[in-house]
């Protein structure tokens, strides 16, 4: 079955949608096989409204930004760089797009979870692809630590019946976790190095 991330023999038919976050009204371009291009998803946006931006300093990095929501949504709110990266292709030239058409200035780039990104950010942001399978999923949270400073953190948003409760157990092992929100399911969770 074809996957929203694996898209090269869908028809592409642009459109776009409006998003009010926040104080802002963003208008976002969505394409065919990008995830979610009716409206901002609920997860997405549950994660976003519950990140604490008082207390976001430095880069922030958006691993597999989609059309880019959270990475422009956050360079909005933070006027932080931001680095976004997806292997969709048709969502990273949306993503450019987005980024123009909100006056945001973020690095945009193709990589397969962190292979084509370097440095170190302070905050990594992600609704992780669960339908990419787990293996892509733990390396996206997982591997997330090479790439923090050592104040940083990781925020995600995850479903219950994706498995947040075993996914937060696992985490555990590795970070000092806490769950901001719960709503419908979705878990909200912020992760800290030891
Ligand atoms: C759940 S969607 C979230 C999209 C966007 N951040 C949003 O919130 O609307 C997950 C994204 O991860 C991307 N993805 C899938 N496998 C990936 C990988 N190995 N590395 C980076 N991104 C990947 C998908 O193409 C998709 O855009």
């Amino acid at each position: 079955m074809a996957q929203y991330f694996d898209n090269v023999d869908l028809k592409s038919e642009i459109r776009k949608i409006n998003v009010s976050i926040f104080d802002f009204s963003l208008s976002f371009f969505t394409d065919n096989g990008v995830f979610c291009k009716e409206h901002l998803d609920f997860g997405t946006r549950l994660l976003l409204e519950n990140i604490p931006w008082n207390e976001i300093q430095g880069n922030i990095l958006d691993v597999g930004c989609g059309y880019g929501p959270i990475g422009i949504i956050s360079a909005k709110l933070t006027g932080q760089p931001v680095t976004m990266c997806d292997v969709n292709k048709r969502a990273l030239h949306l993503a450019k797009m987005n980024a123009k058409e909100n006056l945001v200035d973020a690095t945009i780039l193709e990589s397969n979870c962190y292979e084509n990104i370097t440095g170190i950010f302070d905050t990594i942001i992600t609704n992780p692809p669960i339908r990419a399978g787990k293996k892509i999923v733990y390396d996206i949270l997982f591997q997330a630590k090479s790439y923090l400073s050592s104040m940083g953190k990781l925020f995600l948003v995850i479903h219950k019946d994706q498995g947040a409760k075993s996914v937060i157990k696992d985490l555990e092992k590795e970070y000092e976790v806490t769950v901001l929100e719960k709503n419908k399911g979705f878990f909200v969770i912020m992760c800290k190095i030891h």
